[in-house]
């Protein structure tokens, strides 16, 4: 997948969701901020009710979305049949849209309604989600292969030495006489050193990158130990969600509601 594809993919994603809140809102605004005794009256009760056509296929189909979101990204990690389909932290994007767009369907489906066993499942869902988004920030101070592999403070230390040898190399940049100089001055060294416009333009990519390594480096193993504490207080609760997500399914199924089947 090319950059341009690629981001191309997330600015999709992220249109998705801000419609689906958008059109959500703006149909059934009038009818979610009516008192829960008052609603019954209104012309939107029979479409956005949970059990209605409009609410009861949001809550299917955020259901399906999240379902699937979460176990395609859980078998591409783990399974080794699925290892070679696509770039992991591509899946991960896949798995935060899908998983975000569901809720939001789950959060409509729920008509704002929260009762009984069943708002517990909700409420996991919404801390599994907002735990999700702290997690994908610890997830991103962990320096990656392109494919999404965590790699070992070794790896991450070679890599550092290997864009220290391309400085020294083919600029005669010593980092560590320049890490704390500020770019405006480190152009004028630069430029005493004939250093053409183009060439600045990588060294000072290359910079950046050995500074942003440098501090990963120094905050790795922490970041590190923090994303397996994560690991550990979002599964339990995604693990809730979906218990009393399969109770509330078999328990209106019990109860008949068919939806359009
Ligand atoms: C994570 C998934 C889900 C959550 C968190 C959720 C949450 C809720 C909540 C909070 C309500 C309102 C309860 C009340 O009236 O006080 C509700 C009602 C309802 N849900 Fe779900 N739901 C989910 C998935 C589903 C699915 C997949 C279906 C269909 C197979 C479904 C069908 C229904 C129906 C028919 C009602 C209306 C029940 C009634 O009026 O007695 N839900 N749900
Ligand atoms: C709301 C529904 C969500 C559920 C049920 C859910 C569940 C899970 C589960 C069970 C895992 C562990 C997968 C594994 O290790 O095999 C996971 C991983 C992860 N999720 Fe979610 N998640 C949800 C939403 C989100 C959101 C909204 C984000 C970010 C904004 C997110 C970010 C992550 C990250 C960063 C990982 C770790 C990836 C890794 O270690 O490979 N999740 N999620």
């Amino acid at each position: 997948m090319t950059l341009f594809i690629h981001r191309l993919s997330l600015a999709v994603y992220f249109i998705i969701v801000l419609v689906a809140v958008g059109v959500l809102t703006y149909f059934g605004m009038s009818y979610y901020n009516l008192p829960i005794e008052e609603r019954y009256f209104s012309g939107l009760h029979e479409l956005l009710k949970p059990s209605g056509y409009i609410g009861h296929g949001l809550g299917i189909v955020g259901t399906l979305l999240i379902v699937v979101g979460l176990f395609g990204y859980m078998a591409r990690k783990r399974m080794k049949v699925f290892s070679r389909i696509g770039v992991l932290k591509y899946w991960l994007e896949l798995h935060i849209f899908m998983t975000t767009l569901g809720s939001v369907f789950v959060l409509y489906h729920t008509s704002f309604k929260f009762g009984g066993i069943v708002s517990v499942g909700f409420w996991s869902l919404a801390i599994v989600w907002a735990s999700g988004v702290i997690g994908r920030f610890i997830y991103l101070q962990i320096p990656r292969t392109i494919e999404g592999r965590e790699l070992s403070l070794q790896e991450v230390k070679d890599f550092k030495d290997e864009l220290d040898l391309r400085l020294k190399n083919k600029y005669d940049i010593d980092f560590s006489e320049i890490r704390t100089t500020k770019f405006s001055q480190l152009r004028l060294k630069l430029l005493s050193k004939n250093i053409s416009g183009k060439d600045y333009k990588k060294v000072k990519a290359l910079i950046r990158d050995e500074r942003k390594i440098e501090k990963r480096i120094k905050r790795l193993a922490f970041m590190q130990s923090m994303f397996k504490y994560w690991h550990v207080a979002h599964l339990p609760f995604a693990l809730i969600m979906l218990i009393i997500m399969i109770i509330h399914v078999s328990v209106v199924l019990f109860f008949g509601y068919k939806w359009i089947f």
